[in-house]
Protein backbone atom coordinates (compact mmCIF):
# COMPACT_ATOMS: atom_id res chain seq x y z
CA UNK A 1 0.00 0.00 0.00
CA UNK A 2 1.56 3.48 -1.03
CA UNK A 3 0.55 6.14 1.63
CA UNK A 4 -1.07 9.72 -0.39
CA UNK A 5 1.37 12.48 1.83
CA UNK A 6 -0.72 15.58 -0.31
CA UNK A 7 -3.43 15.52 -2.35
CA UNK A 8 -5.08 19.24 -3.46
CA UNK A 9 -6.99 21.04 -6.54
CA UNK A 10 -4.73 23.22 -8.65
CA UNK A 11 -8.32 24.03 -10.25
CA UNK A 12 -11.91 22.66 -10.52
CA UNK A 13 -10.71 19.67 -12.59
CA UNK A 14 -7.17 19.06 -12.05
CA UNK A 15 -5.16 17.72 -8.72
CA UNK A 16 -1.47 17.45 -7.58
CA UNK A 17 -0.91 14.45 -5.59
CA UNK A 18 2.42 13.54 -3.96
CA UNK A 19 3.05 10.34 -2.59
CA UNK A 20 5.31 8.43 -0.76
CA UNK A 21 7.12 5.57 -2.79
CA UNK A 22 10.93 5.64 -2.23
CA UNK A 23 11.53 3.18 -5.06
CA UNK A 24 10.29 4.79 -7.33
CA UNK A 25 11.75 8.53 -6.18
CA UNK A 26 15.34 7.04 -6.42
CA UNK A 27 14.96 5.85 -9.87
CA UNK A 28 12.30 8.86 -11.60
CA UNK A 29 13.90 10.98 -14.81
CA UNK A 30 11.39 13.08 -16.34
CA UNK A 31 9.41 11.81 -19.32
CA UNK A 32 9.08 9.13 -17.39
CA UNK A 33 5.93 7.39 -15.80
CA UNK A 34 3.52 5.37 -12.83
CA UNK A 35 0.70 3.10 -13.37
CA UNK A 36 -1.12 3.59 -10.49
CA UNK A 37 -4.18 1.43 -9.08
CA UNK A 38 -6.42 3.37 -6.54
CA UNK A 39 -8.21 0.04 -4.99
CA UNK A 40 -8.14 -3.94 -5.89
CA UNK A 41 -10.66 -3.45 -8.41
CA UNK A 42 -9.69 -0.12 -9.88
CA UNK A 43 -7.66 -0.29 -13.53
CA UNK A 44 -4.05 0.92 -13.91
CA UNK A 45 -3.86 4.45 -14.96
CA UNK A 46 -0.78 5.69 -16.54
CA UNK A 47 0.54 9.01 -15.24
CA UNK A 48 3.69 10.81 -16.29
CA UNK A 49 6.15 12.17 -13.05
CA UNK A 50 5.28 15.50 -12.51
CA UNK A 51 8.28 16.01 -9.75
CA UNK A 52 10.34 13.44 -7.11
CA UNK A 53 12.20 14.47 -4.61
CA UNK A 54 14.24 11.35 -3.91
CA UNK A 55 15.44 12.13 0.07
CA UNK A 56 11.73 12.52 0.80
CA UNK A 57 11.16 9.09 -1.19
CA UNK A 58 7.96 11.23 -2.68
CA UNK A 59 7.11 11.49 -6.17
CA UNK A 60 3.72 14.04 -7.43
CA UNK A 61 1.31 13.79 -10.18
CA UNK A 62 -0.90 15.99 -11.30
CA UNK A 63 -4.09 14.30 -12.76
CA UNK A 64 -7.41 15.25 -14.64
CA UNK A 65 -10.57 14.46 -13.51
CA UNK A 66 -11.81 12.66 -16.31
CA UNK A 67 -13.21 9.30 -15.54
CA UNK A 68 -14.00 7.16 -12.90
CA UNK A 69 -10.54 6.25 -11.83
CA UNK A 70 -9.20 9.79 -11.75
CA UNK A 71 -12.38 10.70 -9.68
CA UNK A 72 -11.52 8.49 -6.86
CA UNK A 73 -7.90 9.58 -7.01
CA UNK A 74 -9.61 13.37 -6.38
CA UNK A 75 -11.38 11.74 -3.13
CA UNK A 76 -8.50 10.56 -1.58
CA UNK A 77 -6.74 12.78 1.63
CA UNK A 78 -3.73 12.77 2.81
CA UNK A 79 -2.59 9.85 4.94
CA UNK A 80 -5.11 7.17 2.64
CA UNK A 81 -3.28 4.64 0.81
CA UNK A 82 -3.13 3.72 -2.91
CA UNK A 83 -3.56 -0.26 -4.02
CA UNK A 84 -0.39 0.33 -5.83
CA UNK A 85 2.50 1.85 -8.21
CA UNK A 86 4.49 0.51 -10.62
CA UNK A 87 7.31 2.77 -12.24
CA UNK A 88 9.19 4.47 -12.87
CA UNK A 89 7.98 3.14 -16.82
CA UNK A 90 9.41 4.82 -20.44
CA UNK A 91 12.39 5.91 -21.75
CA UNK A 92 13.30 9.15 -20.28
CA UNK A 93 13.84 12.51 -22.04
CA UNK A 94 17.44 13.01 -24.02
CA UNK A 95 18.27 16.55 -25.37
CA UNK A 96 21.99 16.38 -25.43
CA UNK A 97 23.37 19.10 -27.33
CA UNK A 98 20.36 21.32 -26.80
CA UNK A 99 20.95 25.22 -26.60
CA UNK A 100 17.84 26.78 -26.96
CA UNK A 101 14.12 24.95 -26.60
CA UNK A 102 10.63 25.98 -26.44
CA UNK A 103 8.04 23.88 -24.62
CA UNK A 104 4.41 23.49 -25.52
CA UNK A 105 1.94 22.95 -22.97
CA UNK A 106 -1.67 22.21 -23.14
CA UNK A 107 -4.18 22.37 -20.79
CA UNK A 108 -2.97 19.48 -18.50
CA UNK A 109 -0.11 18.84 -20.82
CA UNK A 110 1.34 21.59 -19.05
CA UNK A 111 1.67 19.64 -15.81
CA UNK A 112 4.21 17.03 -18.15
CA UNK A 113 5.56 19.46 -19.89
CA UNK A 114 6.80 21.09 -16.63
CA UNK A 115 9.34 18.33 -15.14
CA UNK A 116 10.87 18.79 -18.89
CA UNK A 117 11.56 22.32 -19.09
CA UNK A 118 12.52 22.35 -15.65
CA UNK A 119 15.30 19.89 -16.72
CA UNK A 120 16.42 21.72 -19.50
CA UNK A 121 16.95 25.06 -17.58
CA UNK A 122 18.62 23.12 -14.88
CA UNK A 123 20.96 21.71 -17.65
CA UNK A 124 21.68 25.38 -18.80
CA UNK A 125 19.36 25.25 -21.55
CA UNK A 126 17.40 28.56 -22.70
CA UNK A 127 13.67 27.84 -22.65
CA UNK A 128 10.01 29.32 -23.56
CA UNK A 129 7.26 27.82 -22.35
CA UNK A 130 4.02 28.32 -24.42
CA UNK A 131 1.15 27.16 -22.00
CA UNK A 132 -2.69 27.23 -23.37
CA UNK A 133 -6.16 27.05 -21.38
CA UNK A 134 -9.94 27.45 -22.02
CA UNK A 135 -9.59 29.64 -19.67
CA UNK A 136 -7.78 31.66 -17.09
CA UNK A 137 -9.07 29.70 -14.07
CA UNK A 138 -8.05 26.51 -15.98
CA UNK A 139 -3.97 28.19 -16.00
CA UNK A 140 -1.62 25.60 -14.19
CA UNK A 141 1.80 26.19 -13.14
CA UNK A 142 2.37 29.84 -14.53
CA UNK A 143 4.40 30.77 -10.73
CA UNK A 144 6.06 27.42 -11.35
CA UNK A 145 7.45 27.81 -14.58
CA UNK A 146 8.05 31.54 -13.87
CA UNK A 147 11.17 31.15 -11.98
CA UNK A 148 13.13 28.90 -14.35
CA UNK A 149 11.85 29.84 -18.20
CA UNK A 150 13.70 32.68 -20.19
CA UNK A 151 10.03 33.64 -21.41
CA UNK A 152 6.55 32.21 -20.39
CA UNK A 153 3.49 32.78 -22.82
CA UNK A 154 0.17 31.86 -21.65
CA UNK A 155 -2.37 31.75 -24.08
CA UNK A 156 -6.17 30.99 -23.38
CA UNK A 157 -9.26 30.09 -25.65
CA UNK A 158 -11.10 33.22 -24.56
CA UNK A 159 -8.82 35.37 -23.53
CA UNK A 160 -9.95 35.89 -20.35
CA UNK A 161 -6.28 36.12 -19.43
CA UNK A 162 -5.81 39.37 -21.86
CA UNK A 163 -4.35 36.65 -24.70
CA UNK A 164 -6.49 35.90 -26.77
CA UNK A 165 -5.72 32.50 -29.06
CA UNK A 166 -3.87 29.27 -29.18
CA UNK A 167 -0.73 27.87 -28.86
CA UNK A 168 -0.01 27.68 -32.14
CA UNK A 169 -0.48 31.44 -32.54
CA UNK A 170 2.77 31.83 -29.66
CA UNK A 171 4.66 28.99 -31.22
CA UNK A 172 4.22 30.46 -34.58
CA UNK A 173 5.28 34.06 -33.61
CA UNK A 174 8.55 32.57 -31.44
CA UNK A 175 9.43 30.69 -34.00
CA UNK A 176 10.25 33.19 -36.33
CA UNK A 177 12.29 35.02 -33.75
CA UNK A 178 14.32 32.52 -32.50
CA UNK A 179 16.75 29.90 -33.46
CA UNK A 180 15.45 26.84 -31.63
CA UNK A 181 17.24 23.69 -31.38
CA UNK A 182 14.51 21.63 -30.59
CA UNK A 183 10.17 21.94 -30.15
CA UNK A 184 8.71 19.60 -27.00
CA UNK A 185 5.04 19.73 -27.33
CA UNK A 186 3.11 17.76 -24.58
CA UNK A 187 -0.95 17.99 -24.64
CA UNK A 188 -4.05 17.16 -26.03
CA UNK A 189 -3.20 14.92 -29.38
CA UNK A 190 -4.95 17.31 -32.01
CA UNK A 191 -2.74 20.37 -30.44
CA UNK A 192 1.08 17.88 -31.03
CA UNK A 193 -0.49 17.49 -34.34
CA UNK A 194 -0.75 21.16 -34.75
CA UNK A 195 2.26 22.02 -33.31
CA UNK A 196 4.42 19.96 -35.89
CA UNK A 197 2.45 21.33 -38.73
CA UNK A 198 3.91 24.69 -37.03
CA UNK A 199 7.12 23.44 -37.08
CA UNK A 200 7.71 21.77 -40.04
CA UNK A 201 8.61 24.39 -42.41
CA UNK A 202 11.11 25.85 -39.90
CA UNK A 203 12.97 22.05 -39.82
CA UNK A 204 13.23 21.82 -36.13
CA UNK A 205 13.04 18.49 -34.22
CA UNK A 206 9.80 18.48 -32.72
CA UNK A 207 9.27 16.02 -29.89
CA UNK A 208 5.49 15.20 -28.67
CA UNK A 209 4.44 13.05 -25.98
CA UNK A 210 1.70 10.54 -26.45
CA UNK A 211 -0.33 10.16 -24.25
CA UNK A 212 -1.92 6.49 -25.31
CA UNK A 213 -3.90 4.20 -23.67
CA UNK A 214 -2.24 1.50 -21.60
CA UNK A 215 -2.59 -0.95 -19.52
CA UNK A 216 0.19 -3.77 -18.38
CA UNK A 217 2.34 -0.46 -19.29
CA UNK A 218 5.26 -3.53 -20.51
CA UNK A 219 4.67 -3.59 -23.72
CA UNK A 220 2.75 -7.12 -24.16
CA UNK A 221 -0.78 -6.17 -24.20
CA UNK A 222 -0.65 -3.92 -27.26
CA UNK A 223 -3.02 -1.14 -25.87
CA UNK A 224 -0.53 1.73 -26.12
CA UNK A 225 -0.01 0.89 -30.00
CA UNK A 226 0.62 3.77 -32.22
CA UNK A 227 2.11 3.91 -35.68
CA UNK A 228 5.65 6.15 -35.83
CA UNK A 229 7.27 6.66 -39.50
CA UNK A 230 5.30 3.72 -41.27
CA UNK A 231 6.14 1.13 -37.82
CA UNK A 232 4.60 0.11 -35.01
CA UNK A 233 5.14 1.37 -31.87
CA UNK A 234 4.24 0.81 -28.31
CA UNK A 235 4.64 4.55 -26.30
CA UNK A 236 5.16 2.84 -22.91
CA UNK A 237 8.32 0.88 -23.88
CA UNK A 238 9.37 3.13 -26.98
CA UNK A 239 7.81 6.04 -26.03
CA UNK A 240 6.46 8.32 -24.68
CA UNK A 241 8.23 10.94 -26.19
CA UNK A 242 8.87 10.34 -30.30
CA UNK A 243 9.52 12.69 -33.17
CA UNK A 244 6.29 14.45 -33.49
CA UNK A 245 6.85 14.85 -38.13
CA UNK A 246 6.89 11.01 -37.73
CA UNK A 247 3.65 9.95 -35.87
CA UNK A 248 0.03 9.29 -37.56
CA UNK A 249 -1.99 11.46 -35.29
CA UNK A 250 -5.53 10.85 -36.93
CA UNK A 251 -4.85 6.94 -36.28
CA UNK A 252 -3.65 7.75 -32.66
CA UNK A 253 -6.51 10.32 -32.20
CA UNK A 254 -9.13 7.24 -33.73
CA UNK A 255 -7.64 4.87 -30.98
CA UNK A 256 -8.04 7.68 -28.11
CA UNK A 257 -11.44 8.11 -28.38
CA UNK A 258 -12.05 4.48 -28.67
CA UNK A 259 -13.54 3.83 -24.84
CA UNK A 260 -14.75 7.55 -24.70
CA UNK A 261 -18.58 6.06 -24.62
CA UNK A 262 -17.67 3.88 -22.09
CA UNK A 263 -16.38 5.77 -20.14
CA UNK A 264 -18.06 8.15 -19.91
CA UNK A 265 -20.83 5.58 -18.84
CA UNK A 266 -19.20 4.64 -15.96
CA UNK A 267 -18.62 8.24 -14.31
CA UNK A 268 -22.61 8.69 -14.56
CA UNK A 269 -23.24 5.20 -13.43
CA UNK A 270 -21.16 6.27 -10.35
CA UNK A 271 -23.51 9.29 -9.43
CA UNK A 272 -26.35 9.14 -7.48
CA UNK A 273 -29.31 9.34 -9.17
CA UNK A 274 -31.41 11.33 -6.44
CA UNK A 275 -28.55 13.67 -4.84
CA UNK A 276 -25.90 13.63 -7.86
CA UNK A 277 -23.22 12.59 -5.04
CA UNK A 278 -20.81 10.06 -5.57
CA UNK A 279 -22.15 6.87 -4.64
CA UNK A 280 -20.23 4.47 -2.09
CA UNK A 281 -17.83 2.03 -2.49
CA UNK A 282 -19.29 0.12 0.69
CA UNK A 283 -20.85 -2.98 -0.40
CA UNK A 284 -23.66 -4.42 2.50
CA UNK A 285 -23.12 -1.89 4.96
CA UNK A 286 -26.02 -1.38 7.00
CA UNK A 287 -26.51 2.43 7.24
CA UNK A 288 -24.31 4.86 4.44
CA UNK A 289 -24.22 8.07 4.49
CA UNK A 290 -24.60 10.17 1.37
CA UNK A 291 -21.05 11.92 0.56
CA UNK A 292 -22.82 15.24 -1.11
CA UNK A 293 -25.71 15.38 1.36
CA UNK A 294 -24.35 13.84 4.64
CA UNK A 295 -27.84 12.05 5.24
CA UNK A 296 -28.65 8.68 5.00
CA UNK A 297 -28.63 7.23 1.26
CA UNK A 298 -31.99 7.84 -0.04
CA UNK A 299 -31.03 5.18 -2.64
CA UNK A 300 -30.76 2.38 -0.38
CA UNK A 301 -34.03 3.97 1.81
CA UNK A 302 -35.63 3.54 -0.87
CA UNK A 303 -34.63 -0.11 -1.92
CA UNK A 304 -35.45 -1.07 1.66
CA UNK A 305 -38.97 0.21 1.56
CA UNK A 306 -39.92 -1.50 -2.03
CA UNK A 307 -38.17 -4.58 -0.30
CA UNK A 308 -40.46 -4.85 2.72
CA UNK A 309 -43.16 -3.41 1.00
CA UNK A 310 -42.95 -6.75 -1.24
CA UNK A 311 -43.18 -9.13 1.74
FE1 LIG B 1 0.42 -2.56 -22.95
FE2 LIG B 1 1.95 -0.55 -23.79
S1 LIG B 1 0.51 -0.52 -22.18
S2 LIG B 1 1.75 -2.52 -24.67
Amino acid sequence: MIPVVSNEFLNESVIRMVMEVPPVAKKALPGQFILVRTDELGERVPFTIADYDREKGTVTIIVQIVGKSTKRLSELKAGDHLESVTGPLGIPSHFDGVKTAAVVGGGLGTAIAYPQAKMLAQAGVDVDVITGFRNKDLILLEEDINQFARKQVVMTDDGSNGNKGFVTDALQKLMEENNYDVVIAIGPLIMMKMVCEVTKPFGVKTIVSMNSIMVDGTGMCGGCRLTVDGETKFACVDGPDFDGQLVDFDEAMRRGSMYRDTEQQKMEAHLCSLTGGVRSRVKNAKSVICKKKKIPCPRRIRMFVIRTSKR
